[in-house]
C-alpha cells in the first residue's frame, strides 16, 4: 500500500515570511511587521529574545524602513509569484500551502469594507496555481494579525476579535470560492509559547498573562468553529483542518517519573487538537485550569459552537522531538521549534540545535491517527540550514536531501501501517525569512533565493540539488522512498 493517487505533494509558506511589500497597495501593519532581526539569536532563550513591549512596538511603527524588519521585505514573492509558482510546477507540486495576510484585506482589521487590491492579489496567485493544477491550501491565520487589533484590544484576549476574524474569513471564502482546503489557525497551540506572534497579546497589557493566553486560545477555538461552519456553507465541497505543532516528547529514561513528565508534556501538546477534533475540552485540561487558578470566560453558546463544528482533518508541523525528565536539573537542553527541552543523545541536531528525528515523524503520525482516526496532512517539515551558492549557480545540499529522504521514508512506513494521509507540504520550498529569528540564512528551500540577512542580493532564484530530488519523488508518487 503506497500513497493515495491524489496525494497532495507540495510546499508551505506564510504570507509574512515571503511576500514583502509590507505597505504596498493599501496593506496595513501586522504583528510580523514589527518583528526585528535577531543576529546570533539564542533560540534556547526564545522568550527573552522576543521582548515585546508596547514601547518597542511604538518605536517599530515610527520606523518606516525595512532594514531591521526582514519580514517587511520577505523574498518579494508579491512581485515574483508567477516565477516562483512556475518553479513549483516544474517540481511537480500538486499543492501549495499559503496564508492570506489579513492586513492586505483589512489593513486595521476593523474596517467596514475590504481592500480590493488585496483580494485581487490573492485571486491572481490562486489563478496562477490553478493554471498549473496546483491545489491551494489556505491558512487563514499564520502569525500575522493586524497590529491595530493587538494594540487596541490586546489581540485575541478580546472577544471582539472573533467577529472581525469571521468577517475576514467570510470575505476569503466568498472571494476565493474555488479553494477546497482551508486551515484556520497555524500552530494554534503556540499561543502559550509566543502570545504576541500567535494572538497579538502584548505582555505588558496583561494583568494575568497565563489566563489571557488561554482566554485568547478559547476565542480562537470559537472562531475556528464558526469559520469551519461558514466555510462548509459557502463552499460545499470544502474541507477545513486544524493545525497543530507536533512537539513529540520522549521520557529521558524508563523511570516512571520520567514517563509521567513526558506524558504531561504530550497531553498539553494534544490539548488544542482534542478541542478542535473532538469538540470538547479534555477533563484533564479543565482540571489544569482549576489547579492553576485560570478562569476562562466560556459561554454555553461557545461550547455548543465548538461541539457542533469539529474540523474535517488534522494538519500539523513536525520538525524535531525532545525529551523530558521529572528532574531536569541535569538534563542537557537544546532548542526546538519555539521550545526548549531535553536533548536526545541518540539524535543529531541541526545547526540551530533542533533534533533530527525521522522515526519521530512515524510515531507522530501513528499517535495522531490512533487518537483521532481522521485524515492527516503534514503541512510543515524541513530543516533550516546554511547553504552555499557556487559560482556556477548550483547549490549542493545533500544534507537537506538526507533529511527529507529519512523523513519521507518514515512517512511512507506510517502509510503502509494504515495511516490515512492526505498530503505532505514541506516547509519553505523556497528560502524565506525565519519565523523565529527573522534570518534569511536559515534556509529551508529546494529553491535558493539570493538574499542575505541584511536584505542584500539580487533576489534571483536558483534550483538546489534537492529541487531535482523532490521532483523525482513527486513524479514517482513516493514509490522509491
Ligand atoms: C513553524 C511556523 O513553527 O516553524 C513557521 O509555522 C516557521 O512559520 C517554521 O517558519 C520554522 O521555524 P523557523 O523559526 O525556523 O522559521
Amino acid at each position: 500500500m503506497g500513497f493515495r493517487d491524489d496525494f497532495l505533494w507540495g510546499g508551505a509558506v506564510a504570507a509574512n515570511q515571503i511576500e514583502g511589500a509590507w505597505d504596498t497597495d493599501g496593506k496595513g501593519m501586522s504583528v510580523a511587521d514589527v518583528a526585528m532581526y535577531k543576529a546570533n539569536v539564542d533560540v534556547k532563550d526564545y522568550q527573552n529574545q522576543v521582548k515585546i513591549t508596547t514601547e518597542n512596538i511604538q518605536k517599530a511603527i515610527a520606523d518606516k524602513t525595512v532594514a531591521d524588519y526582514p519580514k517587511r521585505r520577505g523574498i518579494d514573492f508579491y512581485h515574483h509569484y508567477k516565477e516562483d509558482i512556475a518553479l513549483f510546477a516544474e517540481m511537480g507540486f500538486k499543492a501549495f500551502r499559503l496564508s492570506i495576510a489579513w492586513t492586505r484585506l483589512f489593513p486595521n482589521g476593523d474596517e467596514a469594507k475590504p481592500n480590493q487590491a488585496g483580494i485581487d492579489f490573492y485571486k491572481d496567485v490562486i489563478a496562477t496555481l490553478k493554471q498549473y493544477q496546483i491545489e491551494p491550501i489556505i491558512t487563514l491565520s499564520h502569525y500575522e494579525m493586524p497590529l491595530n487589533l493587538s494594540l487596541k484590544l490586546n489581540g485575541w484576549v478580546s472577544r471582539d476579535v472573533i467577529d472581525y476574524f469571521v468577517k475576514f474569513s467570510r470575505v476569503c471564502f466568498e472571494s476565493f470560492s474555488d479553494v477546497k482546503y482551508w486551515l484556520t489557525f497555524n500552530e494554534i497551540d503556540s499561543v502559550t509559547r509566543h502570545p504576541f506572534t500567535s494572538a497579538g497579546i502584548i505582555p505588558d497589557q496583561s494583568k494575568h498573562l497565563e489566563q489571557d493566553e488561554y482566554q485568547a486560545l478559547h476565542h480562537q477555538f470559537v472562531a475556528s468553529s464558526m469559520v469551519t461552519k461558514l466555510c462548509h456553507e459557502l463552499i460545499p465541497d470544502s474541507q477545513v483542518g486544524c493545525m497543530l505543532t507536533k512537539l513529540t516528547d520522549y521520557p529521558n529514561t524508563c523511570a516512571p517519573e520520567d514517563v509521567l513528565a513526558s506524558f504531561n508534556k504530550n497531553t498539553m501538546n494534544y490539548f488544542c487538537a482534542d478541542v478542535q477534533v473532538k469538540g470538547v475540552y479534555p477533563p484533564l485540561i479543565l482540571n489544569f485550569f482549576e489547579r492553576n487558578h485560570i478562569q476562562i470566560t466560556m459561554t454555553n453558546e461557545d461550547l455548543a459552537i465548538i461541539k457542533a463544528n469539529p474540523v474535517d482533518f488534522i494538519s500539523f508541523s513536525y520538525y524535531m522531538s525532545l525529551v523530558s525528565a521529572s528532574d531536569e536539573t541535569n538534563l542537557e537542553l537544546t532548542s526546538g521549534n519555539t521550545v526548549v527541552g531535553g536533548k536526545n543523545p541518540y539524535l543529531e541536531t541541526t545547526e540551530w540545535g533542533w533534533s533530527v528525528d525521522p522515526v519521530g515523524l512515524r510515531i507522530s503520525l501513528l499517535e495522531l491517527y490512533d487518537r483521532y482516526q481522521k485524515p492527516l496532512m503534514i503541512v510543515e517539515n524541513g530543516m533550516g540550514a546554511q547553504d552555499t551558492l557556487n559560482a556556477d549557480g548550483t547549490i549542493n545540499d545533500q544534507y537537506r536531501i538526507d533529511y527529507f529522504q529519512a523523513h519521507l521514508s518514515e512517512m511512507k512506513k506510517a502509510v503502509e501501517m494504515g495511516v490515512d494521509l492526505m498530503g505532505y507540504t514541506s516547509w519553505g520550498p523556497i528560502d524565506l525569512v525565519s519565523a523565529g529569528t527573522s534570518q534569511m540564512s536559515k534556509r529551508y528551500g529546494f529553491i535558493y533565493v539570493d538574499e542575505d540577512d541584511a536584505g542584500n542580493g539580487t533576489l534571483k532564484r536558483y534550483r538546489k540539488d534537492s529541487f531535482y530530488w523532490y521532483q523525482k519523488v513527486i513524479s514517482e508518487n513516493g514509490a522509491n522512498l
